[in-house]
């Protein structure tokens, strides 16, 4: 099945000042995506800018579904503005997604700004199996998603940078107190391992960090890679993480990636 395929808008709603959330309908069957997944998405038939800009999925409506977006430049400038009826080139579904872990273990899902987009799509999925969800952002106005996640029966636990919501401080630490806690009253430490598994997207000093406390906790993580992207299908190279298996393209055999196998 071809992964090229049109979609028409069917709502692009402003969420905040810089966020977006579009809904749109693909104009023939598509591959249902998993969480993690994402699309190339031109946002306009002209040369400027030529290049379709990586977006993950946010939500699957069964049919239609949602991306959730900040307006940082040129293309997502102008996606701001469609509307109803217009017609977006797209590519997709495209990479891994998220692994399913064992149906025992507890999932802990960790976004950080924009990385709640795809998180969001995760926790939709595993709803059922409560898991907890750890929400950091810069301020108050860049939490997203927190009625989506109630409705689901999770109530996120907020940090914010500076203390306009929730703790004041960064996610990661919140996470470390949480893990701290469980090694030192339920199990020997380190023997976090079995219990959990983590999910995390967001900037890339919080996955660095991610990284770095899941490999201090012994315990199985996934990240959800966003480098910067030219082709999105394996072929310019220009995504390429090191990994501990060698150079990996984010686009092809990420994003998401266990979470001891990058070098940062
Ligand atoms: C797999 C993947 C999934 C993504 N999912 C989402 C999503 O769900 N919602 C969303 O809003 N954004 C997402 N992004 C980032 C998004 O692709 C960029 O914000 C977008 O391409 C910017 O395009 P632009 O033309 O508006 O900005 P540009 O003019 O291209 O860039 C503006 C600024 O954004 C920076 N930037 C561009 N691309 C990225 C990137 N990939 N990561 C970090 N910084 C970048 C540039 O360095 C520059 O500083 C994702 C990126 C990847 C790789
Ligand atoms: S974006 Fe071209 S190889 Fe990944």
């Amino acid at each position: 099945m071809s992964k090229l395929f049109r979609s028409s808008v069917r709502e692009n709603r402003k969420l905040t000042t810089d966020h977006y959330l579009i809904t749109l309908r693909p104009l023939k069957k598509i591959r249902k995506p998993k969480p993690g997944q994402f699309f190339m998405l031109s946002v306009d038939s002209g040369l400027d800018p030529l290049l379709k800009r990586p977006f993950s999925l946010h939500r699957w409506l069964g049919g239609d579904f949602q991306l959730l977006y900040e307006t940082v430049g040129k293309a997502t400038n102008i996606l701001k503005y469609k509307a109803p009826g217009n017609v977006l080139e797209m590519i997709g579904p495209l990479g891994n997604g998220f692994p399913a872990g064992p149906s025992k273990t507890g999932i802990l899902l960790v976004a950080g700004g924009l990385g709640i987009a795809p998180v969001f799509a995760l926790a939709e999925s595993v709803s059922s199996r409560r898991p907890l969800l750890f929400l950091g952002a810069k301020s108050r106005k860049e939490v997203l998603c927190i009625e989506k996640l109630r409705s689901l029966g999770i109530r996120p636990t907020v940090t914010t940078d500076d203390g306009s919501l929730g703790k004041k401080g960064l996610i990661t630490d919140i996470l470390i107190d949480f893990l701290s806690r469980q090694s030192s009253t339920c199990l020997p430490v380190g023997k976090v391992v079995n219990r959990y598994r983590v999910y995390a997207c967001g900037p890339k000093p919080m996955l660095r960090e991610m990284s770095r406390i899941t490999k201090k906790f012994r315990l199985k993580g996934y990240l959800a890679l966003e480098e910067n992207m030219a082709c999105g299908v394996g072929a310019c190279l220009s995504c390429v993480v090191n990994t501990t298996d060698g150079l990996k393209r984010v686009c092809k055999e990420g994003p998401v990636f266990p979470a001891e196998e990058i070098i940062w």
